[in-house]
């Protein structure tokens, strides 16, 4: 567990790896989740949105991505890591992707969205350079999925955390982190809050997990917000709220009529933009008040 040992072996910034630099502005929320490509120093505009209540002190200012090469020999795996420059609050949140891996258009923007709101956001590579990719047949999928073995898996994201809490908590820049994940990832967000304990994670937001287990529940120590839609087969509404009450501490569930999988971060319609962007807000207020409030 790294936030009980507080490893000291924190990496100097010098020694982490720029391989790709690029800098977005955004004024607001609005349309981010059609715009791509904005690698390179490209800015990025929109018209101006009013974003839930109580948060408006984060505004949505200049961040900062970089790709890193975490972890030593065996447990070395590539994540991006996207910083607030001018607005940084000093609070970090993992995240975990969908089976598509931390490379993918759509999680990349979600991820930093939520850092130019003032987080320090990492997204490490789940699948070892192996993603699933839309075009292979369907019938591979569970082939596919069996090659991720969960155990690596689970010590992939246990090297984001100790990367994580070096960088940021032993550094005393953050004392607490969250944790978000989608589809695949928002199920291992259950998963890594039943062996963390509460110890380095003091909030999560799983959106339309899959694969969850609902015997991990009982040892999940902090609130979680659970996001999904009522036409989703991939997760079942019934279990989360059999999840909010056993994790019980405030968690919360909240489902989006209509919604079907992955429409918080791959909405696929103006209409499903529009849920989108107040499933945003609702993390957003959820992370402000679980990391930034009584901290
Ligand atoms: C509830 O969650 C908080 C973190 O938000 C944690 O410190 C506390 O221990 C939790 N309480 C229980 C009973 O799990």
């Amino acid at each position: 567990m790294p936030c009980q040992k507080r490893l000291s072996s924190a990496l100097p910034s010098s020694l982490l790896l720029p391989l790709n630099f690029f800098y977005v502005q955004s004024k607001c929320n609005l349309n981010w989740k059609r715009s791509s490509g904005k690698k390179g120093g490209e800015r990025v505009r929109c018209s101006a949105v009013g974003v839930g209540v109580g948060v408006e002190d984060e505004a949505c200012e200049l961040v900062n991505g970089v790709e890193l090469s975490i972890g030593e020999g065996d447990d070395n795996i590539q994540a991006y890591l996207f910083k607030a420059v001018k607005n940084n609050n000093g609070a970090g949140v993992l995240l975990l992707s969908d089976i598509f891996g931390f490379q993918d258009s759509a999680t990349r923007d979600f991820a930093y969205q939520v850092a130019c709101h003032g987080y320090n956001v990492l997204v490490p590579d789940l699948f070892r350079g192996d993603p699933w990719e839309k075009g292979r047949p369907k019938p591979m999928f569970e082939q596919w999925l069996a090659s991720q073995d969960p155990q690596r898996v689970a010590n992939d994201i246990a090297t984001s955390t100790k990367w994580m809490v070096d960088e940021f908590r032993a550094a005393g820049i953050s004392k607490k982190l969250g944790i978000i994940g989608f589809c695949f990832g928002g199920g291992r967000v259950i998963d890594v809050l039943a062996a963390d304990q509460g110890a380095c994670f003091s909030t999560a937001v799983s959106f339309y997990g899959t694969r969850m287990d609902l015997a991990a529940a009982s040892k999940i120590k902090v609130p979680v917000l659970f996001i999904s839609g009522d036409d989703d087969l991939l997760c079942p509404i019934g279990v989360l709220s059999k999840f909010e009450k056993i994790i019980g501490n405030g968690s919360r569930v909240v489902i989006f009529k209509g919604r079907g999988h992955a429409f918080a971060h791959r909405p696929g319609s103006t209409e499903e933009d529009a849920d989108a962007e107040q499933a945003f807000t609702l993390m957003r207020n959820w992370l402000h008040d679980g990391l930034l409030v009584n901290s």
